[in-house]
């Protein structure tokens, strides 16, 4: 566990700002003790690499007009995280199911465009933020709690758009799609690419590209042309801007092969060894994969409960031995009771496990299901 006080963007924080017996608060220990690890300023790490590798795309082509910030606290309000990015006051992502809430007024980001309005406030114009961003979620290989964004913003200004003949927000959506593609092209090669129409509150239009890659298509990022409302609350009205978020460990996985997300918080030499400043897109080779062990747990649930509340006991416990949480079968009986069954799977990334260290772990699994969520084990 990180030492209980921590430094975070020059902010000190100690852990009991953050974990606190209190109804307004649901960070557990475990996410406390991956504050300020910032696996994103790690040179010889993939998330590293890859931040540096789009740096390297925007300082190309773009010289010196990017600012670059990859260490705000990613504690901040839900003025932040929420109101200021137009997030709709019964948007489920400002739930507590949804988002880790420190107290009711301070929340971990959920995303990096939590510094949009910031930033834009204090002048800045052109920025890349890269941060850790934090998310309640079930478990598989390719979710984890943590994970880390880069947040992208452009603003133009009238002479930018007045020679182009196109009106301002068609002049941004052509130069955010220009840019984005070019942004996939420096990181996948000349792969076939579309745009899929979609929705943010922050942004209208909006749009995620997606790239055609191993054989199907993959989302690489959410963007849009951002909200007037954004740019008035931020003292830019008479602008036109462009914003994206992209998530490392999803576009990491597949340049650099990497099977599970679990992996990259891995302080095995055999992972940490693979890679280097600089080298991108090395494919990992993995250490054996050890076998899995799977344990199937069955209960009548409640009206209060979800699957993020169970995952996160499981996590609780069992932490980075847990592979994935799966609900295999659901039925409601005539008196309108209604029942799970999860399986859950265990496996290290990193050494066999015994059979009764995961016996151990299971019976301490269905003991805290049962007394903290309040459900029924058959
Ligand atoms: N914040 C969005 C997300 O986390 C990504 C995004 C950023 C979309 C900026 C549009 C503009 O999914």
């Amino acid at each position: 566990v990180a030492s209980s006080v921590l430094e975070l963007g020059g902010i000190k924080i100690a852990k009991d700002d953050v974990v606190r017996d209190d109804p307004t608060n649901n960070v557990p220990d475990t996410i406390f003790s991956k504050l300020g690890l910032q696996l994103h300023r790690r040179n010889n790490h993939p998330l590293g690499i890859l931040k540096n590798g789009i740096y390297e795309y925007f300082d190309t082509n773009f010289p010196n007009m990017f600012h670059k910030f990859d260490d705000l606290c990613p504690v901040v309000s839900v003025k932040q995280n929420f109101d200021d990015v137009l997030v709709p006051a019964d948007h489920v992502s400002r739930s507590y199911n949804d988002t880790y809430y420190v107290d009711s007024q301070t929340v971990l980001r959920c995303h990096t465009s939590a510094h949009q309005a910031e930033l834009l406030r204090r002048g800045h114009t052109h920025f890349l933020v890269t941060g850790d961003v934090y998310r309640r979620d079930s478990i598989d290989s390719t979710h984890y709690p943590v994970f880390h964004q880069m947040e992208g913003v452009r603003v133009f200004t009238p002479d930018n758009w007045e020679a182009s003949g196109l009106d301002p927000t068609s002049y941004a959506a052509e130069d955010l799609k220009k840019s984005l593609e070019g942004l996939a092209r420096h990181l996948f090669g000349a792969v076939e690419m579309r745009w899929i129409d979609a929705y943010f509150p922050f942004t209208n239009p909006s749009y995620e590209l997606e790239i055609y890659f191993q054989g199907k298509w993959m989302e690489v990022l959410g963007c849009g042309v951002m909200e007037q409302e954004i740019l008035k609350i931020s003292g830019r009205s008479n602008s036109v801007a462009w914003a994206f978020g992209l998530g490392l460990e999803r576009l990491a996985m597949v340049l650099f092969d990497i099977p599970d997300i679990r992996l990259f918080w891995s302080t095995d030499e055999r992972f940490t060894s693979q890679f280097s400043e600089g080298q991108m897109g090395v494919k990992f080779k993995p250490f054996s994969k050890y076998p899995p062990c799977y344990k199937d747990m069955s209960f009548w649930i409640n009206d209060s409960f979800t699957e993020n509340n169970l995952c996160e006991v499981i996590r609780g416990i069992a932490g980075d031995l847990i592979e994935e949480v799966s609900l295999i079968d659901n039925f409601t009986n005539k008196k309108g009771m209604t029942s799970h069954c999860y399986r859950i799977a265990y496996r290290s990334m990193e050494r066999s496990l015994t059979d009764e260290e995961i016996n151990d772990l299971q019976w301490q699994v269905r003991e805290q299901v049962q007394n903290k969520l309040n459900v029924v084990l058959r």
